[in-house]
This record gives C-alpha cells, structure tokens and sequence, in this order.
C-alpha cells in the first residue's frame, strides 16, 4: 500500500473511531445534566421525593431495556445501523423531554432517552472495537469513554450557564439533542463492522470496508478475514450459547467488571460533588460548584492520558494502578470525613482525595470495563455478550445512586467511603485473578486465551 492511501486509512479509521465514540456524549451529557435541571424541576412540577427519583431513574432503568433491545438487533441490522437509530430516538426523547407539560411525559420522555442510550453504550464500543487495528484498539474504544466524560462537562457547563433561567431546565434537557444530531449525520458516512458483514455473509463489503481502515496490503486485509472467519463457527449464538465454557469465562470477566465499575462509587461523585463538598465544611455554592467543574476537568484530562497508555502500558497494569488508587482515595475521603468538617486540612485533603478518586477511575475502570466488555467475546455471541455486560453496568448504576444517600444515613459518610473503598480492594483482587491481558491482540486470538481458559478447568 502507498504511504498516501496508507495515511488516508489511518485517518479513516480514527475518524470513524471518533464518529461512533460520539455515541458516549449522548450517555455523559444526561449523567452530568440530571442533578442540576432536577433542581428546577422539582419545584417547576411540585415534584415529590418518589418523582424525582422516578425523573432521574428512568434513564438508567430505559438503558437497561436498550442494551437488551441491542442485544439480538445489533446482529440482525447491523452496528451502525442501531447507533443511528439511537441517535434518532436521542434527539426525539430530548425534545419532548425539554417541552414536557407534565410528569408523566418528563418520565416517560426520559425512559425513551435511556433506551438510546443504553442501545448506544451496548453497540458503539463493539463497532469500535470491531473496525480497530488491534495496536491502537485500546485508545479507539477509549474515545467512547471520553466522549462520556466530555459529555459530563459541557453538561454541567451548561447546568450552570441556565441556573438561574426561569424553565431553564427545559434548556438543560433539549440541548443535549445537538451532540445526538451530530451523532446521526456522521454515523451515515461510516463503513459497517467489517466482522459484522462476515457475520452475515457478505465477503466483498466487509472487505471493501476493511480496505478502508486498515494500513496494510490486500494480502494483510485477505488474512484478517480468514482469521476472522476461523474464528467464526456459528453466525449468530443464541442465549445458551452465552453457557459454553469459554464464553462462560469471559463473562465471568465482562459481568465482574460490569459491576465492579459502579459498586465502587464513582456515580455518588459525578451525581453528588457538589452535596460531598459542600459537607467536607466549604459553604460557598459557588466553591462547590467550582470542585464539581475541577471533577469533570479532571476526568477528561485523565481520560486522555489513558488513552495514551492503555495499548502500550496495557490493560492489567493501568487496572492495578488504577483501582489501588481508588482505593486509597476512598480511604482517605472516609477519614477526612472522620478528622471533621471544620477542619482546613480536613476539607483540603477530602477535595484532594476526589481529584485522585476521579483521577484513578478515569484511566482503569472508567474506559477498561468498556474495552473489555467489547473485545473479549466471540464474535458468534458478541452483541449480546456486551448487552448483558452493558444492562448489568446500568442496572448497578441505578442501585447505587438509590442507596447511597441511604447508605450514608446507615455507616455515615466515613462508613459509606471504607465501604466502596473495601470494595476496591475486592477489585484489585478480581483483576489480578480474572483479567487477561489483551493489548496488542486480534480479537480472534483474545477468544483463544479464553478458550484455553476453560479448557484448563
Ligand atoms: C461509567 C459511568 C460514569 C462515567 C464517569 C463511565 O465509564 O460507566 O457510570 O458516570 O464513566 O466518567
């Protein structure tokens, strides 16, 4: 291949990488909008405690119903074709959403938001995954993630551009139809999964869109797609092929992670900073809102930095990394909380242990559980491997942000912070016991680690 049509792949596949990844914008924006539009609309609407658990509940327990709906569809129309049709409902859900007259439409408005986006945190990743050279796999999934955490930010940029705008949470929910919208005219131009259109028998398109994303000669692309094929046994698993045993070892792992990622709290911080910081004793709302803003700045910032590393340092030590970090900085926060509120120290060290708090999630568990969950299944069960993995990850994500202001009431806020922080350590545990390496590999040769896995039992 010429270098000129060599760049040109390369170019085409980060575009691609970044067009899909968009797909987490739509996931971030709604995580980090909810809290600050919920304050005007609790009293907009009159709303009770039960109603505003219902406001923010329905989109998780919406995605739960997504990833499910993905789980056979991503099969049968294909990848791309479901991020579209997530992009579409997006955009509907957000508009009705903002022009609500009650809260029947709000909730249900926002059920339809979650389906989007749990359609779109189950498909996008694997199709990243699925067109990515395996050398730049790690940092290519990673753009999703991002995406998350840049979704997360403008959100509460604009949370604070429309504080104090009558009906300005009608601003909050409808703006976030503009990254959807985006979303939906790029994915368009995008080329299918090629191991999807393997997938369905069609050999030419999968390899024109190949000859698209990849930098080597058509000998390279011709081997690529016997690999692929290989590996291929079954079209298209059914459920119980979800029980064969080196499926059942890789779930072990994608399901682990799925729920590791959220029982180790990283919800109470992107929902509750402002509500943390202002109890570690600073009474300033305009502080907090500023701690809330470094969070979000920090999350990007780190995100970035793992996607450097992730495909050179590889998974299993920014994991170890990663997680002991969270860990001690759960530790830490709980003990700021113990030495008292009114202490300067005590205030410094709590806001110093979220920065590293966020910090840590944002180059382990935050982008890992999303890359491994796509690229550790078969292809023959992929997509409803990853949903099952995608609906375990919101259905955690809903339980913990229900029970964490319960659980404080219960140990305290010092109990609360050792408990998730205990649980880091039941993490760092399981990553050392269950998480394989998989930088660097085809996808077709991560199937054989887990092959052999099952075989050694
Ligand atoms: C998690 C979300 C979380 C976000 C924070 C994602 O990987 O799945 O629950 O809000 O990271 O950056």
């Amino acid at each position: 291949m010429s270098g000129d049509s060599a760049a040109h792949a390369y170019r085409n596949v980060i575009v691609t990488a970044a067009t899909a990844g968009l797909a987490g914008l739509l996931f971030g924006y709604d995580t980090g909008v909810i809290a600050g539009a919920l304050l005007q609309i609790t009293p907009d609407f009159g709303l009770g405690s039960f109603a505003s658990g219902l406001v923010v509940g329905a989109v998780p327990i919406g995605a739960v119903l997504g990833a499910w709906i993905a789980s056979s569809n991503s099969d049968k129309y294909g990848r791309r074709r479901l991020i579209l049709a997530a992009g579409i409902i997006f955009v509907i859900g957000a508009i009705v959403s903002a022009l609500s007259p009650d809260t029947f439409i709000l909730v249900v408005s926002r059920v339809v938001i979650g389906v989007a986006i749990g359609v779109a945190s189950a498909v996008a990743p694997v199709y990243i995954s699925e067109i990515a050279p395996p050398d730049i796999r790690g940092r290519l999934v990673t753009f999703f993630q991002l995406a998350v955490t840049v979704g997360i930010l403008v959100a509460y940029l604009v949370g604070l551009a429309f504080a104090n705008t009558e009906e300005g949470w009608r601003w909050m929910l409808g703006l976030g139809a503009i990254p959807a919208l985006a979303l939906v005219i790029g994915i368009v131009r995008l080329p299918a999964s090629p191991r999807w259109l393997l997938m369905v028998g069609r050999e030419d398109d999968a390899r024109a869109a190949l000859q698209r994303v990849r930098t080597e000669g058509p000998e390279a692309i011709e081997l690529e797609i016997q690999e692929i094929q290989t590996s291929m046994n079954v079209s298209e698993g059914s459920w119980k092929d979800l029980l064969a045993p080196a499926v059942k070892a890789a779930l072990v792992v994608g399901i682990g992670l799925a729920i590791l990622q959220q029982i180790t709290g990283i919800n109470t911080v992107i929902y509750y900073a402002p509500t943390i910081i202002q109890s570690t004793g600073i009474d300033s709302d305009f502080s907090s809102i500023l701690a809330s803003l470094g969070v979000g700045i920090i999350n990007v910032v780190m995100t970035v930095v793992a996607l450097r590393l992730l495909d050179s340092r590889g998974r299993r030590e920014m994991l170890f990394i990663g997680v002991s970090g969270i860990s001690l900085s759960l530790f830490l926060l709980g003990l700021a909380f113990l030495v008292g509120a009114d202490k300067t120290y005590a205030t410094v060290m709590a806001i110093g242990s979220l920065m590293l708090f966020v910090s840590s999630f944002a180059i382990s568990l935050g982008p890992i559980f999303w890359l491994l969950n796509a690229e550790i299944y078969p292809l023959s069960v992929r997509s409803k491997a990853a949903s099952a993995g995608t609906m375990t990850n919101w259905f955690f994500n809903f339980l913990v942000s229900l029970t964490f202001l319960p659980l404080i009431d219960l140990l305290s806020q010092t109990g609360a912070f050792w408990f998730y922080g205990a649980i880091g350590l039941v993490t760092l545990w399981f990553c050392w016991k269950f998480v394989p390496e998989t930088k660097g590999r085809s996808l077709e040769q991560i199937n054989d680690i887990f092959t052999n896995r099952a075989k050694a039992r």
